[in-house]
């Protein structure tokens, strides 16, 4: 599909309501540098989560005359002015391709599973459950649309309110952004992988809680900072690279190739803030120190345990299902100690969005 087959021209006035819940995702090659609306520099592909997750519901019904506003705004319950301004720019860049949406106005409530003040983005579950629910007046609109367009459709619209969005429409594996190995991954829209080998459907994300303030610089000003890093150009080959070398490892089951080439990306995504011009640290102390404890376990134990980084200093431990109790046992007496209030976040791969 090409960005002129997601165009649905016709406008009629509707009335109707919508619910959907999308996870969050954990990128294992990492999205870092963006250019035009939204598109990436490199390509990208992630686990899909299945505890954090938003749910958004939208009540949608014709503008009113002289109504000037189009959405009302609540998150678990309460107005979040904060929000707004996203919100207003994504309905902004969506009505190139959804018109209709101009004339009517959408009540939008939404709530994460996961707590607001951990340090977990929210930007692609939040993102992505919005865009669904958009797509549900373009299907009153048009009934005969089908669940494989529709999908793919609200997987393009995600990623016009944010990048890694795009990605947490399917599961357990979404690629997004051009690459040679992959030959239907697409720029505009994520795709799911379907030749994954079976460890990797039920593999665990223990997400240990770090650091539970906002980061100090958003993942926005941290693509833009790419246009000036020296060290940009290599890191696009060098993700292009990872994509490609992962496809077989993902397909093989190779945990060992696995492991490397996730922790590479990870420390590779927080070496680009390094050198970004003003450079930033997300990292924290006790991130580094969780690394060093990992290395440590895996080289006493052999068990495959590894980390990976999001645009802040949480650590997203991932290994396969069959040692949740040892991780866990880790986590227990080792890792507890480096996280705000002992907490963490047991998570795990997940299938995508639900309709509810
Ligand atoms: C480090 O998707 O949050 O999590 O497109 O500006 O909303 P915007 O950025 P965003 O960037 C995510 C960056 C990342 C890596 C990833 O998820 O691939």
């Amino acid at each position: 599909m090409i960005e002129q087959d997601f165009i649905f021209k016709k406008v009629k006035l509707v009335n109707g309501s919508s619910s959907w819940e999308s996870p969050s995702n954990i990128a294992l090659i990492k999205y870092w540098g963006k250019y035009g609306v939204q598109l990436p520099k490199n390509p990208s592909i992630s686990f899909t989560l299945s505890e954090c997750k938003t749910i958004t519901k939208i009540n949608f019904r014709p503008k009113k005359e002289k109504e000037n506003i189009n959405f009302s705004f609540l998150f678990d319950g309460s107005l979040k002015p904060s929000f707004n301004k996203k919100i207003d720019q994504f309905i902004n860049r969506i009505l190139t391709y959804i018109p209709a949406i101009k004339n009517h106005f959408f009540e939008i409530e939404s709530y994460n599973t996961f707590p607001h003040s951990s340090g977990i983005a929210s930007s692609a579950s939040s993102m992505s459950s919005l865009a669904l629910c958009f797509m549900e007046i373009e299907k009153q609109i048009n009934p005969k649309i089908s669940k494989d367009y529709f999908m793919q459709k609200a997987s393009f619209l995600a990623r016009l309110g944010s990048g890694s969005a795009t990605r947490s429409i399917g599961g357990p594996l979404v690629y997004w952004g051009t690459n040679k190995t992959y030959d239907d991954s697409s720029l505009f829209y994520g795709t799911t992988m379907n030749s994954v080998a079976p460890v990797f459907k039920t593999f665990q994300d223990t997400i240990l809680i770090i650091d539970k303030n906002e980061k100090k610089v958003s993942s926005t000003i941290g693509h833009q900072l790419m246009k000036s890093n020296p060290y940009a150009e290599n890191r696009f080959i060098q993700a292009n690279e990872n994509m490609s070398k992962l496809k077989y490892v993902l397909l093989k089951g190779d945990i060992d190739n696995f492991i490397k080439i996730i922790e590479l990306e990870a420390l590779s995504l927080h070496a680009m803030m390094m050198t970004s011009s003003p450079s930033f640290i997300l990292l924290h102390p006790n991130t580094l120190a969780v690394i060093k404890e990992v290395y440590e376990f895996r080289k006493q134990t052999s068990i495959p345990i590894c980390f990976t980084l999001d645009a802040g200093a949480n650590v997203h431990l991932l290994y396969p299902h069959q040692f949740f109790d040892k991780a866990q046992n880790f986590i227990r007496d080792k890792l507890l100690k480096y996280c705000v209030s002992n907490k963490f976040i047991n998570d795990h791969v997940g299938v995508g969005s639900k309709k509810i």
